[in-house]
């Protein structure tokens, strides 16, 4: 038997192809949503996750686009250096200085950041919290926090504050986003006394079991308390937050899903609805699957 020229590939020649491009990549999500959305929406496409090397990253975005490929998103250590790369970018990728999601057209490379308006739409549509007119308290001055200070700012909040363990990575985010609304950058010890009525954790302390160091009293009432990391159990930011009564607590995996449907409009011009999959999400996450 002749083989046909996609079984001479690890892809379907037919379907129009995405992939998501990191360092580790094994654990990404992505391909799991974006085949989700494919189903959901009838569209056809594939999408893979692939590991690149540290020091290999335009290499093997050039070599994606050379063969066909129509889209890329992009994570961890790759952001910064695909804001680098592309020849073009939205304004809201233009402001995070970092590229999660590129549409290539055979001419240009478009880079776009959609975590920002992922976490605001998870924020406000999934959990209905309004952002307007309120105090909001992010921690964290990474790459995590510069993406979503933008699209926070522009829920027009009373107040936005940055605190970060080095103050002047706060100082600096504080300045670059000054023109668009009220942000200030602080050290944690300047939070004492002051209280929020949403806290955002952008940093990665969740990751290594910890919690920046806040004051007990730091919660308004009413609180929402956001940690942009998720895991099968609550992260320690959450229990620091459920043992400080805050009203309401989530995770980061309903942001995820939305920075990924904002994605995948960009490419194909079709908005899923995310909540059926943050909910299939969710329990795989729980109960992963046996194999
Ligand atoms: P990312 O791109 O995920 O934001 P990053 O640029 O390395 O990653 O930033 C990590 C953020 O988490 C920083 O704001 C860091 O604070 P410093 O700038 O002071 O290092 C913050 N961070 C990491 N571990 C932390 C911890 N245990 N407590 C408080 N903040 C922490």
């Amino acid at each position: 038997m002749t083989p046909g020229m996609s079984d001479l590939f690890d892809f379907d020649l037919r379907k129009d192809r995405y992939a998501v491009m990191g360092n580790p990549i094994a654990h990404s999500k992505s391909p799991r949503i974006h085949t989700l959305f494919a189903q959901q929406t009838g569209q056809s496409l594939e999408y893979t996750a692939i590991l690149v090397d540290h020091g290999g990253f335009s290499q093997a975005v050039g070599n994606f686009d050379a063969s066909g490929g129509k889209g890329l998103n992009i994570t961890v250590p790759f952001k910064e250096e695909a804001w680098r790369l592309v020849t073009q970018r939205s304004e809201r990728a233009e402001l995070a200085g970092a590229v999660n999601t590129i549409k290539f057209d055979g001419k240009t490379m478009y880079g776009d950041n959609t975590d920002g308006v992922g976490l605001v739409n998870d924020l406000t549509h999934n959990h209905q919290i309004e952002l307007r007119g309120k105090r909001i308290l992010v921690m964290g001055a990474g790459g995590a926090a510069r993406g979503v200070i933008a699209p926070l700012l522009h829920q027009q909040p009373a107040a936005l504050v940055i605190a970060n363990r080095t103050v002047d990575k706060a100082l600096v985010l504080a300045s670059l986003f000054k023109r668009l609304g009220k942000i200030e950058g602080v050290g944690y010890e300047h939070l004492a006394g002051q209280q929020f009525e949403v806290i955002i954790n952008a940093t990665a302390a969740s990751l290594q079991g910890e919690v920046p160091p806040l004051p007990d009293d730091v919660l308004a009432k009413n609180a929402v308390c956001y940690d942009m990391m998720y895991g099968a159990r609550p992260t320690s930011f959450m229990q620091w937050a459920k043992a400080h009564a805050a009203a309401q607590v989530y995770d980061g995996l309903g942001m995820l899903v939305e920075q990924a449907a904002e994605a995948f409009f960009i490419w194909r011009g079709v908005r899923p609805q995310s909540r059926s999959i943050i909910t299939s999400l969710r329990e795989e996450l729980i109960t992963p699957a046996t194999k």
